[in-house]
């Protein structure tokens, strides 16, 4: 499906460039969601690259936004105990959200407890479905997703030719990595796809093939899922570095 907004595609000089652009991006979406609805929904994302993020937006410049009003969700989740070195949520906590005045209860951490990923992946769709029925939603509407892409053109735990790339009626999934923690949890596309904005920051000469096929590739999406991601209604903007730009044919 075509995207409804054409994608925009931000090449900064280097990651710190993109980075600065993304908390930027983060900090217009915070404040207009919050004037307009009274709280920000925002989807994290795990991984190495979001951390640089993370550190810039408990920086000094960023204390000033709606943290009160921010609602923090993930986009996936390794399947281990939050307090392993390896969780996104434990990440994000540590750099961010224990710098930063966000509620206890405004953090709606993917559950990992109940020894089976199906269970939990069914708990956090139920956890979810709760919280935009308290406002009416029928629908759940992020307004921010963030994304990266690993260098085989996943993106959340969305992985290439699988059941959870695949999924087209639940909202969260199971899924299964090729490596590291292997279980994992995951929105599914279509819900990311509702989201007012779905932000990809992707940065590093070693993504440059995916960003390659990612933007200019004919291969099916279920073979580079970040493929999958094309808001119906809302922005998608990439935000890279240049090492990860550098296949892309020159742009005018
Ligand atoms: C995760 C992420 C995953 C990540 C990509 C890129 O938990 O690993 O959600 O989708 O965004 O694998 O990871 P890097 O930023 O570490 O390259």
């Amino acid at each position: 499906m075509a995207p409804a907004i054409k994608p925009t595609i931000f090449i900064g000089r280097d990651a710190a460039e993109a980075v600065s652009t993304a908390a930027d991006l983060w900090a217009e979406a915070a404040r207009e969601a919050v004037r307009e609805r009274g709280l920000f929904r925002t989807v994290l994302s795990g991984g190495k690259t979001p951390k640089a993020l993370y550190f810039l937006l408990a920086a000094e410049r960023y204390q000033t936004l709606p943290w009160q009003a921010t609602h923090v969700f993930w986009g996936d989740e390794r399947y281990i105990p939050h307090e392993h070195t390896e969780s996104s949520f434990r990440m994000a906590r540590d750099i961010l959200l224990s710098r930063v005045p966000v509620r206890p209860e405004h953090v709606h951490a993917i559950p990992t407890e109940s020894r089976d990923p199906v269970k939990d992946a069914a708990l956090y769709e139920a956890r979810l479905r709760a919280h935009f029925a308290q406002s009416g939603a029928e629908r759940p509407v992020f307004d921010l997703v963030l994304l990266g892409m690993g260098a085989d053109g996943h993106t959340a735990s969305l992985f290439p030719e699988s059941e959870a790339a695949r999924e087209s009626g639940k909202w969260v999934a199971a899924a299964r990595a090729d490596a590291g923690v292997r279980d994992r949890i995951t929105l599914t596309a279509h819900v990311i796809n509702r989201s007012r904005h779905a932000l990809f920051l992707v940065t590093g000469e070693d993504k440059a093939e995916a960003v390659k096929e990612l933007l200019e590739g004919e291969g099916k999406a279920e073979k580079t899922p970040a493929k999958l991601i094309r808001p119906e209604e809302g922005r998608l903007t990439y935000l890279l570095d240049a090492p990860a730009a550098s296949r892309l044919r020159a742009r005018g």
